[in-house]
């Protein structure tokens, strides 16, 4: 006798750390099957950043983006904006297009790669109602934590990997600075153990750490403020060259739905840093007529029936359970049983 599985409504998820790639690479990804994916892991928002093979750091570039975002997408979508720190006249015009600022203070796919002397000039010009997003990594937290003092400004430090990270963030909140954090799943899920057995296909920057650290976060779920999945999918073929990331929308949900069932973390927890907390933080608009619907059944993940066009997970054949049977949007339908209902062009770029 089959019983069948209970079905659990959500609030639409946010993601404000992906990297679809279009325009540029989308042998990798684009705007379609990119928002495909997150329709399908039960996310309504996604926020994309701009490292792309032409990094969006002219406002052209960022209008360009959403035109084409536009045309393509099926789920809400918006942008962070990069610099350089050689466009900040344009702040002015791209802020009111973006959702944040984002920073790389080492270095990552497309080689962009930010002097921190300009980190304070950067932030005294990004509006400070708008969050400056960095990628720091052990060797500069220090110097960027520093460079927040007495400015007042919000600053999210992304993919937090380690204890001596999050220990410095937490210290950094505890002094009063207006810091924010997040956390990728793969952080959480996988370890430098893991690489043995993933080989390219378990590495990221940031790498993998061990399992002290991932005891670490998980011990200190309560000062992670977001859970971001850091969606950077690659062909099999860059991965096999050594391009560093992995793709997380289809995964991400099921994966803390799994935890979630283990007992080791709360629905509300879930819901806090998957929608509530980046909805504050990014001022991204939420309605209650989007939500996603997810069967609490056992299922496996499998490379073959994922939406991201690079067609692989670092956590193929692992079972989870927790799967997305339904994302609605603005009250209309738009993935439903394993099938985008939605058509390209139908997913709101934001801010409008
Ligand atoms: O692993 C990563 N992949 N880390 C990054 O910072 C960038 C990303 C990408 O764009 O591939
Ligand atoms: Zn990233």
């Amino acid at each position: 006798m089959t019983s069948k599985a209970k079905i659990i409504r959500l609030p639409g998820l946010i993601d404000i750390h992906v990297h679809l790639r279009d325009p540029g690479q989308t042998q990798k990804e684009d705007f379609t099957s990119g928002t495909s994916a997150a329709l399908a892991g039960g996310f309504t928002t996604v926020v994309d950043m701009p490292n792309n093979s032409e990094p969006i750091t002219t406002v052209e570039r960022l209008l360009q983006k959403r035109d084409l975002a536009q045309q393509k997408s099926v789920a809400g979508i918006g942008f962070h904006y990069g610099s350089l720190g050689d466009n900040l006249e344009t702040f002015e015009e791209a802020a009111p297009l973006s959702i944040g600022l984002k920073l790389y203070l080492n270095n990552t796919t497309g080689g962009y790669l930010l002097d921190v002397a300009y980190l304070k000039k950067i932030y005294a010009a990004w509006p400070k109602d708008k969050v400056v997003l960095l990628h720091v990594e052990e060797d500069v937290i220090d110097i960027a934590i520093e460079s927040m003092k007495n400015l007042k400004r919000p600053v999210h430090v992304c993919h937090m990997p380690s204890k001596e990270i999050l220990e410095k963030i937490i210290n950094a909140k505890q002094s009063g600075l207006p810091i924010t954090c997040g956390v990728c799943p793969h952080h959480l899920f996988l370890t430098n153990e893991d690489v043995d057995k993933l080989g390219n296909y378990g590495r990221m920057l940031p790498s993998l750490k061990t399992r002290e650290d991932q005891q670490y976060l998980w011990e200190h779920l309560d000062d992670i403020d977001i859970f971001e999945s850091d969606h950077a999918p690659h062909t099999h073929q860059e991965k096999a060259e050594g391009a560093h990331g992995v793709p997380g929308l289809e995964t991400t949900l099921p994966l803390l739905l799994t935890a979630e069932k283990e007992g080791k973390i709360t629905r509300e927890q879930i819901i806090e840093k998957c929608h509530t907390n980046p909805a504050r933080i990014f001022s991204i608009p939420t309605s209650d007529r989007t939500y996603t619907e997810v069967s609490l059944e056992e299922y496996t993940i499998t490379n073959e029936n994922l939406f991201t066009k690079c067609g692989w997970s670092p956590f193929d054949g692992q079972k989870v359970t927790g799967k997305v049977v339904k994302t609605v949007i603005n009250g209309k339908t738009c993935f439903e049983n394993g099938k985008i209902i939605a058509t390209p062009g139908d997913g709101l770029v934001i801010p409008s």
